[in-house]
């Protein structure tokens, strides 16, 4: 039967370093509070000359490189951002650019931090489909250029750093899938009531004469603005429940998972979600702590850490969650 693998990962970080203490200046917080509700110790700011796409080639390169691809075998491209580097055309467009393969089709995911898990899914039916052999997912964000950096917004700020991780998914014939590398399952949700609870306002359609109001610009409609209780209490309901339905869908337990690599939102959420499961700490990779929340991509950085740390070996089952804005869910177990 022909599945789809994961050949390999990439990632990629700007160079430059904010700690808790760098916000303390910008704003009214501190390395204390930022720790204790997130977990978050650090997170990487691009420079004003670096753009989404930037990011997320130099990811593309390093997963291509690893997986011995070449960029001409590729057959389709899928970026997930939330921070494309401009209102149209997509990320992915400007992805394949800079990475010199025209003609193959470029796809962009606008489904915030479950992003990178829709995009394995849409990639999975194409190969599984027989359509495409080797595609390549990046998710990638630079938060940092649409923050409001003053005490107004530092409930949003400090939670957000900019980063990208990319696959190389490729058809594979499984013969015995106890062993052999390959996507199980993916399942996606949304719940668009919810989509006013963490969002981007503006600029938009959806406002006013001109996608432009210069005089919301003044007050910030281009900031995200989150009810950051509500999107906890989903968060913690969600992500067990779809986490549930991935193992239950595959017949699996939580015991039967190598590693857990969950989206990175809040370190908090995730140590719930596993003592729901009873899941023991060793066996969930969070990278919170070094990135912060980098959104569509802290799944593929997670598996790239993971794997350069000797933490994620072929033929490891692994299981992945998210949940984040729209309200958007998913949940995927892959055997690596
Ligand atoms: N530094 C210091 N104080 C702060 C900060 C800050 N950065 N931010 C808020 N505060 C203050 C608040 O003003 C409030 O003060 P008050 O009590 O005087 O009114 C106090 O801290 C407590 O604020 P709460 O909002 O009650 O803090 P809470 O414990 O709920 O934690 C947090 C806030 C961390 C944001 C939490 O609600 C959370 O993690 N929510 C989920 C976030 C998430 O998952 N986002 C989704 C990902 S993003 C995406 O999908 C694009």
């Amino acid at each position: 039967m022909i599945r789809s693998e994961i050949l390999a990962t990439g990632m990629h970080v700007p160079a430059n370093l904010v700690k808790n203490d760098d916000l303390s200046s910008m704003m009214d917080t501190s390395d204390e509070w930022i720790r204790q509700r997130t977990g978050i110790e650090q997170r990487y700011w691009a420079d004003a000359t670096t753009s989404t796409s930037d990011l997320a080639v130099e990811a593309c390169k390093k997963a291509l490189s690893n997986a011995k691809v070449d960029k001409s075998e590729i057959d389709m491209i899928i970026a997930a951002t939330l921070t494309p580097d401009h209102e149209f055309p997509g990320l992915a467009c400007f992805v394949q650019k800079k990475l010199g393969i025209p003609g193959v089709p470029a796809l962009d995911i606008r489904q915030q931090c479950t992003g990178f898990i829709y995009s394995m899914s849409i990639a999975d039916q194409f190969i599984r489909s027989g359509t495409y052999k080797k595609i390549l997912i990046v998710g990638a964000e630079i938060h940092s250029k649409g923050l409001d950096k003053t005490t107004v917004g530092r409930d949003v700020t400090v939670l957000f750093g900019d980063g990208a991780g990319a696959v190389v998914l490729a058809a594979k014939d499984v013969a015995d899938p106890k062993k052999d590398s390959h996507i199980l399952s993916t399942h996606i949700h949304a719940d668009g009531t919810f989509a006013e609870e963490l969002w981007v306002e503006g600029p938009g359609s959806g406002v006013g004469a001109d996608r432009v109001d210069f005089e919301k610009l003044k007050e910030g409609y281009h900031y995200p603005k989150m009810n950051g209780k509500a999107v906890f209490v989903h968060a913690v309901k969600r992500m067990p429940e779809v986490l549930q339905e991935a193992l239950t869908a595959n017949n699996l337990k939580p015991e039967d998972i190598d590693l857990f690599v969950f989206h990175q939102a809040n370190l908090r959420i995730n140590d719930m979600v596993a003592k729901q499961f009873n899941i023991p700490e060793e066996k969930v990779f969070n990278t919170i702590q070094k990135y912060a929340n980098t959104t569509a991509a802290t799944i593929p950085i997670g598996l790239d850490e993971a794997v350069r740390s000797g933490k994620l070996k072929k033929g490891m089952l692994v299981a992945s969650a998210a949940f984040g804005s729209g309200f958007t869910w998913a949940s995927a177990i892959y055997r690596y």
